[in-house]
């Protein structure tokens, strides 16, 4: 291909994917010095003038004239916004890559450069094409989920950055996909009732959930836990929040003081991927030991009932069923349960391990949203 005259313009009326021109050099230099940029990508720390020169009047244009690369300048609001590119490989197989101005973040461009993006790549006859991002890039995980990406996985250093190995994450999508969304990425609403407020974990919380979880009673009935319960292990947790809701799995919220903000306890809808039942969910939680006894688990298991029982399309989980399940003596949970509406449908034998190696009862208990 010629450089520029054959570079095809994509467009979708709000994004436009067209050749760099040298007018490109200086905004592209301006975006490559954001730390973001810099953490997420391989892109040259320093980042200097000549790179951004080199890179948009050599290597972009020899990528289009010898194939190996199409890289397209993103056009928003007028402006340069970011720069996307596509690298065939062999068997109709390629790859995504692309790095957006903090200006132009979250408004959906890179979503939209991305699907024209594909479009192309499936036209010219590509199989399928693979996106990867290093493990956290959450606004890259985003893209790609929006755009239809699936089959997710984590590689342990499968990438590297100016020397550094980096886990990364690896998803892709055939030509015969539908490029939209494939399962849920839940949502963390604030949920508020008297006295109690439920919103989404920050890193902040993780001292009162190391105590929380250190303590003597909650080491019992969750036998599951790390032991002892150190201060990286809360912060572990808080971080893993994101996956789980990202992959579909559950939703987790800080139950929290409404005029402190602090940690009163944590409550979970997970299981929401059931293999047989995708219309189901466990309930789960702890509460901080000076918040226990005073109503504020019931409050809270309730208001994640409502939620849990919402039509997805008003914002909700969508459930049909709930579960909830408390080992033999565990009364504080029973009653949790039954102040909510659970019934106890059984006792599953032996099945909740404690740490001195014994195995109590389970109590089993459901709520049905026609309940
Ligand atoms: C990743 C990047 C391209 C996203 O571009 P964008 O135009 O903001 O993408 P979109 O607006 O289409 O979608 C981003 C979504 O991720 C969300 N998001 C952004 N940062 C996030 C974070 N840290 N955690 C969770 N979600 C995040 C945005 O809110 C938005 O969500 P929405 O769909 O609900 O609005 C841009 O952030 C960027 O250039 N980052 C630096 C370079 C980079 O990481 N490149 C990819 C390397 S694999």
């Amino acid at each position: 291909m010629r450089f520029p005259e054959d570079v095809p313009a994509l467009t979708d009326g709000t994004v436009t994917l067209r050749a760099h021109t040298s007018a490109d050099i200086k905004p592209a230099f301006d975006v490559c010095q954001d730390p973001v940029m810099q953490q997420w990508t391989t892109i040259p720390v320093p980042y200097e003038w000549q790179h951004a020169e080199q890179y948009l009047t050599e290597f972009i244009p020899s990528g289009w004239r010898d194939g190996s690369s199409w890289g397209w300048a993103i056009e928003y609001d007028g402006r340069y916004a970011g720069t996307i590119d596509l690298r065939p490989g062999a068997g109709g197989v390629g790859e995504i890559g692309f790095g957006l101005a903090p200006w132009a973040r979250s408004n959906g461009v890179m979503t939209r450069a991305v699907k024209l993006t594909l479009g192309y790549a499936f036209d010219q006859g590509w199989e399928r094409v693979i996106w990867r991002a290093y493990v956290g890039n959450w606004g890259s995980r985003r893209v790609a989920w929006k755009s239809g990406f699936r089959n997710l996985v984590m590689a342990p250093a499968h990438g590297v950055a100016r020397g550094v190995r980096k886990d990364e994450w690896i998803a892709s999508i055939t030509r015969d996909d539908d490029p939209e969304p494939q399962g849920h990425w839940w949502s963390v609403p604030v949920l508020e009732a008297d006295g109690v407020r439920l919103r989404e974990f920050r890193s902040t919380d993780a001292k009162r959930v190391a105590e929380a979880c250190s303590d003597e009673r909650t080491q019992m009935w969750l036998a599951g836990l790390p032991s002892p319960y150190t201060l990286d292990a809360a912060e572990s947790f808080i971080e893993s929040r994101q996956e789980i809701r990202a992959s579909g799995e559950g939703v987790t919220w800080v139950i929290v003081d409404p005029d402190t903000d602090e940690l009163l306890g944590n409550v979970s809808v997970f299981d929401l991927r059931n293999r047989i039942d995708q219309t189901m969910g466990e309930i789960g939680y702890w509460a901080h030991p000076d918040a226990r006894g005073r109503g504020v688990m019931s409050k809270a298991v309730g208001l994640v009932i409502r939620h849990a029982f919402t039509p997805v399309e008003d914002g909700g989980l969508g459930r049909r069923r709930l579960a909830l399940f408390a080992a033999e003596g565990n009364t504080a949970s029973m009653h949790v349960a039954e102040v909510n509406g659970f019934t106890e449908v059984g006792v599953e034998r032996s099945a909740s391990p404690t740490r001195d190696g014994r195995f109590l009862d389970t109590h089993c208990f459901d709520l049905l949203r026609t309940d």
